[in-house]
Parts: structure tokens; C-alpha cells; sequence
């Protein structure tokens, strides 16, 4: 063979490695298809150039060197398709099931605690009460001394309080919505005051540093107990079920008397005795109890005439009875996974 049909072959060897490198390390499918016009590109390509130089050759070694060209091609022809072939589930169409349903759109979905408030609001609403809102930031007279809380009262220490100084701190119960609307408005009052609520707790199963709580108060003449037992009983059948049991105990609050507190025949056992129920097939779900004389007293309404009852609940307990949350802390956390479950609730 002569020097320059030897040079062809050696060309042709160089491309051959050179390619196969090129090939091999090549990312996507763009980069591939630039290769291959590079390469084998029918104008300009590399393999292109070297047989257009072939026409300088004799008959003989042109035959050589062209079947050595041509079986080039052929190999990288392969080798492109099978780099092409490797790339392929890159691509969106191919491989994808072409038949299987969309992935529905992502709705947002009320939280529980909202979907539990929302109700609250709405049985009272029914029942005659108006919705009333107050700071979050109180003073310690509305929220403790107005309350009938005497200033060393062990109840003061038990609210555990985050103070914010000058006689302020974040109210620790709605109870001082009671003295609020008590001021700005005569009797007859009926109103639901919701909101934030702060205790120096620890943030755990069972209790949260900043929780919900609402507030339900009633002032009118002639108003007793029973109004107090019959409408928290009504409540509770609207909200549960209408043979939901309910029963009072006595307790104490310092601006109630006399106090008690509400329990109903646990929801999620119905009453045979769950985890959550501790095994007694009752829940608290409320403290309540008939205004203290001296509560209307500190808020100018003559309690001679006027008498009242107020309740205070955590819609958390609420919630946990109508869906089953058992975790205070899942409650006041934003998991999307736990709304996620409430997207068609209402
Ligand atoms: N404020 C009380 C608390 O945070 C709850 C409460 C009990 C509110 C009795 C009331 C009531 O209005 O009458 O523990």
C-alpha cells in the first residue's frame, strides 16, 4: 500500500478511537446527535472528509481503505443508536404509559382545627350568639383581676403566664373576653369570642405553648343553670350525634359559681372505654359555670338584676372527638399531610 493509503488507514483508526470516546462520554441526547453530525454528517462530516480524499487513490487501495471506511461507519452507526437506545427513558414520552389517569390537581384542604372552629362557630351562631374578638396582648386586670382572680390566688400560678411587662402578657385563657364585651355592651349579651391563648407550657402530647380556645358568655335577666345545661347539652347533640351523652360535674373557676365542667360519652369508643378516653368512656370537653356576681359587678352590670353563664373549651378536644387526632402537637404543627386528609371535609 502506498504512504498515503497507509496515512488514510491510520486516520481512519485515530477517528474510529476518538469516536467510540466521544460516543461513550457523551450526556443527552443533543450532545449525541451533534456528535453524529460531526462524525458521519453527510456534507461535512469527518468520516466524509477521509473518503473524499480517497479519490486521489489507484483502484486497488481505494477498495481497501473505502471497506475500512465503510465498516467505520457502520460501527458507529451502531454505536450511536445504542448510545441513543441508552438515553431513551430521559425522554418524557417514550416509556411512559400514555393510558394511565393524570395525577389529580393539588388541592389545599382546611386544617382540622379550622374544620372543628368553623362548626363550633356555626351550632352557636344557630343558637343566637354573635362572634366577639379581643387582643391577644391583655392586661392582668382583664385577664385575672377583673376575673375575680385575687392577686396571690395559687389560679394565677397555674396559668403559668408569659408576661410581656407593664401590667400586659399574653392572655393565657378567651375568659377575658368576658369582661370586654361586658364593658362595651348592656345586657341582653350572647356571644362566642375565639382566638390564641399563651401558658408557659411545654410543647407535648397533650400541651401546647400557644393553643386555641373559645369563649361563650350569656347575660341577660332571669337567666339560671338550666339555660346553661340545656343549651351546652343542645350544643353538644349538634355537634356529635343526638343521643351523644353529656354530663356536668362540679368544679371551680374563680369567675364562675357555681363552676362544672361538661364531659360526653366518648366518640371514638362510644362510650366502652379507648386510649383516648382513658378508659372511662367520657371526655371533658368544656369548663362552664354561672358568672360570678362580683365578675358582672367589676364590668358595671348590677348583678341583682343580671345574671349570666359563660363557658371556655380547646377546640382541640373538639377535633380529637370528630376525627380521631390524638396529638395536641399534630394540632398546632403545619403537616400538610394531616389537612391533606381533610381535602373533601366540610
Ligand atoms: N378560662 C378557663 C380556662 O382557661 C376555662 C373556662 C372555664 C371558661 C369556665 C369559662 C368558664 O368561661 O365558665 O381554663
Amino acid at each position: 500500500m502506498s504512504g498515503q493509503a497507509t496515512d488514510h488507514v491510520a486516520a481512519l483508526d485515530a477517528l474510529e478511537v476518538e469516536a467510540e470516546r466521544a460516543i461513550g462520554s457523551a450526556r443527552g441526547r443533543e450532545l449525541l446527535s451533534g456528535l453524529r453530525t460531526e462524525y458521519l454528517g453527510r456534507k461535512a462530516g469527518r468520516l466524509t472528509s477521509i473518503l473524499k480524499a480517497l479519490a486521489g487513490l489507484g483502484p486497488d487501495e481505494r477498495r481497501v481503505v473505502g471497506a475500512r471506511a465503510n465498516a467505520l461507519k457502520t460501527r458507529l452507526d451502531e454505536l450511536f443508536d445504542a448510545a441513543e437506545a441508552r438515553l431513551e427513558p430521559e425522554s418524557a414520552a417514550a416509556g411512559a404509559d400514555l393510558t394511565m389517569p393524570s395525577r389529580r390537581a393539588w388541592r389545599g384542604a382546611k386544617h382540622p382545627m379550622t374544620l372543628a372552629v368553623e362548626r363550633i362557630n356555626g351550632i352557636f351562631q344557630e343558637l343566637g350568639f354573635t362572634r366577639y374578638v379581643g387582643p391577644e396582648a391583655e392586661t392582668e386586670w382583664h385577664n385575672f383581676l377583673a376575673l375575680n382572680f385575687p392577686p396571690e390566688h395559687p389560679a394565677m400560678d397555674m396559668h403559668d403566664t408569659l408576661y410581656l411587662g407593664d401590667g400586659v402578657l399574653l392572655r393565657t385563657h378567651t375568659s377575658p373576653l368576658q369582661i370586654r364585651s361586658m364593658l362595651e355592651h348592656k345586657p341582653p349579651i350572647r356571644i362566642l369570642c375565639g382566638g390564641m391563648c399563651y401558658r408557659k407550657d411545654p410543647f407535648d402530647a397533650s400541651h401546647a405553648p400557644a393553643f386555641w380556645q373559645i369563649e361563650g358568655l350569656a347575660v341577660d335577666e332571669g337567666i339560671t343553670f338550666v339555660d346553661l345545661k340545656a343549651t351546652l347539652t343542645v350544643y353538644a347533640r349538634r355537634m356529635f350525634t343526638p343521643t351523644t351523652k353529656v354530663r356536668f360535674r362540679p368544679s371551680f373557676f374563680p369567675f364562675t359559681e357555681p363552676s362544672g365542667e361538661m364531659d360526653v360519652g366518648c366518640q371514638i369508643c362510644g362510650g366502652a372505654g379507648c386510649a383516648t378516653c382513658k378508659h372511662t368512656g367520657w371526655v371533658e370537653l368544656l369548663g362552664c359555670g354561672m358568672v360570678h356576681p362580683r365578675v358582672l359587678e367589676n364590668c358595671g352590670i348590677d348583678s341583682e338584676r343580671y345574671t349570666g353563664w359563660a363557658f371556655g373549651m380547646g377546640p382541640g378536644r373538639t377535633a380529637q372527638q370528630l376525627y380521631g387526632i390524638n396529638n395536641i402537637r399534630l394540632q398546632y404543627e403545619s403537616d400538610m399531610r394531616l389537612s391533606d386528609q381533610f381535602v373533601d371535609a366540610e
